[in-house]
């Protein structure tokens, strides 16, 4: 007969056998950076806040204590605009603190996250424009953000988070082009060495909710179904944007969310060579927290298996609010 369970007869032999690793180095910290001096716990994400500049620096600090070696940026602005200018203010929150960490802790990388719609009065993740739908001219119109006006904007906050010291900027918007218009303003300007890690796969989706919230992000009307992947796309469209942003120069590829699109890692993991991120969505995150909360789960098995299953669906790393749970227990395990 065969006995699989003899190579499960004790910890030392499941270590052993066990094919799927999990480091606090493949994890990335997501700091969320407003321009004020206190904090402000996120409601809708237990145990996540919205940070001052010397809180994010705290963050950094202990993140790269527990091993994590990379934190995603993500700024939220006193001002908005209808263009979201406020992305490449040199004196931004994301710019500020990105030259504080760095300064600090020079060895952990800085990742930017790129987009306009904590900087847009209206929350989409560019200028708006209007679009005919059809009808007798003049009748049915609406708005949806302009693609090509949005990519110089994207641009510009892609140099100037690089000014800053960023060390990899990730274009999130889902703006054709995006990546091809950020790689050229970032080697006119000198930064030919800063890699892009593309949200390539990024569908519309629900688990954003709370994140919304935390960035203060949410469309005042419409939602991003006109930019964002349809949920129900499937695996030519997901083929398509990966592709693409390959051809345009990306280093990194991401698919977001994670949990609910496991399949779409392992499409990529087996079709592109480029490094891939998996991003664990802040609804994904509360979801656990909730459950966590209410006692339904215990929290550190559910999370530590949770983000086992995006490195086995093939992430090489995950952008996850649970990275700094996950690196302590991680160390305790070792
Ligand atoms: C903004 C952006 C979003 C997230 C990352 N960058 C929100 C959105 O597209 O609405 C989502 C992150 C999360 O839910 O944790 N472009
Ligand atoms: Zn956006």
């Amino acid at each position: 007969m065969e006995r699989p369970r003899r190579l499960r007869r004790s910890a030392a032999l499941r270590a052993l056998t066990r094919e799927v690793s999990l480091r606090p180095d493949q994890l990335i910290h997501p700091i969320f950076v407003h321009e004020k001096d206190s904090e402000h716990p996120i409601a809708t994400m237990p145990g996540i806040s919205r940070h001052s500049l010397s809180g994010a620096l705290q963050q950094a600090q202990r993140a790269y204590a527990l091993g994590i070696r990379s934190v995603i940026l993500f700024g939220i602005p006193e001002q908005k605009d209808s263009q979201g200018t406020g992305a490449f203010w040199e004196m931004g929150a994301v710019q500020q603190a990105t030259r504080l960490i760095k300064a600090a802790l020079p060895e952990l990388a800085v990742i930017a996250d790129t987009c306009l719609c904590e900087y847009t009065d209206h929350g989409h993740c560019g200028p708006l424009c209007e679009i005919h739908l059809g009808g007798p001219e003049g009748t049915a119109a609406d708005w949806t953000v302009d693609n090509d006006a949005a990519l110089e904007l994207l641009g510009r906050t892609a140099v100037s988070q690089a000014q800053a010291g960023a060390d990899i900027v990730a274009p999130s918007a889902m703006m054709d082009g995006q990546v091809a218009a950020i790689r050229a303003a970032l080697d006119v300007a000198g930064f030919q060495q800063v890699p892009v890690m593309s949200y390539a796969v990024k569908y519309a989706s629900s688990y954003y909710g709370p994140f919304r919230e935390a960035a203060g992000s949410t469309p005042s009307f419409g939602n991003r179904a006109t930019y964002q992947m349809d949920p129900a796309g499937g695996y030519r469209e997901a083929l398509r944007e990966a592709q693409l942003d390959v051809d345009e120069g990306a280093d990194f590829l991401m698919v977001k969310p994670a949990l609910a699109y496991l399949d779409v890692l392992r499409l990529l993991r087996d079709s592109f060579d480029l490094p891939l991120v998996a991003y664990n969505v802040s609804g994904e995150y509360s979801l656990i927290k909730a459950a966590a909360q209410a006692g339904y789960m215990d929290e550190r098995r559910t999370v530590l298996e949770t983000l086992g299953s995006m490195r086995r669906a093939g992430a090489d790393s995950i952008i996850t609010y649970h990275a700094l749970d996950a690196a302590a227990w991680l160390q305790e395990n070792q």
